[in-house]
């Protein structure tokens, strides 16, 4: 258990009027958690501090190197009034197989979970409320040593920040165009694909700018090896069904183990809809396509939930799915999902935790 010292601030700042506006992810909370690590001591000095700048070393090793990683939460104000987070236990495994792969000390999960409900509770008056809304929570940890050469770092922060935050997609539930990605790779197996770490996300940017310079919002990615295989979008999985058959990408190593797409597996198969984690080829997609069988598409992420997908281009291919309006099991999905996650619906798998 963690002895979290308070530092209120004394200047807290104007919320945002006009939550419709949001954004995500440009506004940040009154407060912030941080804890320190020293190798031979562990982690220590847990405290939540005014929202504020830090100042590090131009030699600090994440800056060079990249040693970190990051989470992605949400907290939510329930239809009962109450604050809630939803299944942090999944956050702070994977957050615990990130440092793992990048040699970053273990944070045990209860205090990850402690840190984060702690930060949440502090903050929760900046929890937005408008339809779409939340109040997005990054944890990261970052390598401070100040050293140029390759090597793990003898120190850390731990640091939670909070965003009040609308949609990730500005369209929102609106189908969006995918690029399929001919040229670049984002990861392969034996690599970092499946941490959540910087780097991943550094190396989706070129592809990133090409999309959008042709119009395209997201880059699907192929695996790295045969550039045959569906892997996943940049900041989300990806979700097929299949003539009636709910198909998502096996998680093979190179895959983001993604909580919404646990939930969404859970959810679909609590629903006796068929069910598939598997390779799925680009040539199976587009024979599905030609055949009239590729029903929906669509992302699943903790900043997006669900985003449905209305067309995929590979090369000169464009796969039209759909009618450009959400499709029937993608709506019902993240109805589900957020309802669950705003206790408007009742929570038959334990998924919400309330933050009191
Ligand atoms: C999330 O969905 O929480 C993520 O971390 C993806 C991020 C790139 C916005």
């Amino acid at each position: 258990m963690l002895d979290i010292k308070i530092e209120r601030t004394t200047q807290p700042k104007a919320k945002p009027e006009d939550e419709s506006a949001l954004g995500f992810g440009k506004i940040f909370s009154d407060h912030m958690f941080i804890m320190n690590y020293t190798e031979g001591k562990g982690w220590y000095d847990p405290r939540i501090v005014p929202f504020q700048r830090l100042s590090f070393s131009p030699a600090a090793m994440v800056f060079h190197y990249g040693q970190e990683m990051f989470e992605g939460m949400k907290a939510y104000k329930g239809a009962d009034g109450k604050t809630y987070i939803f299944r942090p236990e999944m956050n702070a495994r994977r957050a615990n197989a990130s440092n793992d792969r990048l040699c970053i000390p273990q944070i045990p999960e209860e205090d990850f979970i402690q840190a984060v409900k702690a930060v949440v509770k502090e903050d929760e008056d900046w929890i937005p409320t408008a339809e779409g809304t939340s109040l997005y929570i990054r944890p990261f940890v970052i390598a401070t040593d100040e050293f140029l050469g390759v090597a793990p770092s003898k120190n850390y922060l731990f640091i939670i920040i909070l965003s009040p935050s609308g949609a990730y997609y500005k369209d929102g539930l609106k189908p969006v165009g995918i690029w399929i990605e001919d040229e670049y790779v984002r990861a392969v197996k034996g690599g970092i694909g499946f941490a959540k770490t910087g780097g991943n996300y550094a190396a989706s940017l070129a592809a990133q700018v090409k999309a959008h310079d042709d119009g395209y919002s997201q880059v699907l990615w192929l695996d790295g090896v045969e550039r045959k295989y569906i892997e996943e979008v940049g900041a989300m999985n990806i979700f097929f069904i299949i003539d009636g058959t709910v198909v998502t990408p096996a998680l093979n190593g190179s895959i983001l183990p993604g909580v919404t797409r646990n939930s969404v597996l859970e959810l679909c198969r609590s629903w006796g809809m068929p069910v598939e984690e598997r390779r799925v080829s680009l040539d199976e997609l587009l024979e599905a396509h030609k055949a009239g069988k590729l029903d929906e598409v669509f992302g699943t992420g903790t900043a997006a939930v669900i985003s449905p997908v209305g067309k995929l281009r590979y090369i000169n291919e464009v796969m039209q799915i759909g009618d450009g309006n959400i499709g029937k099991i993608s709506q019902k999905i993240y109805d589900t999902v957020t309802g669950i996650q705003l206790a408007k619906l009742d929570d038959p798998f334990g998924w919400r935790v309330v933050v009191e």
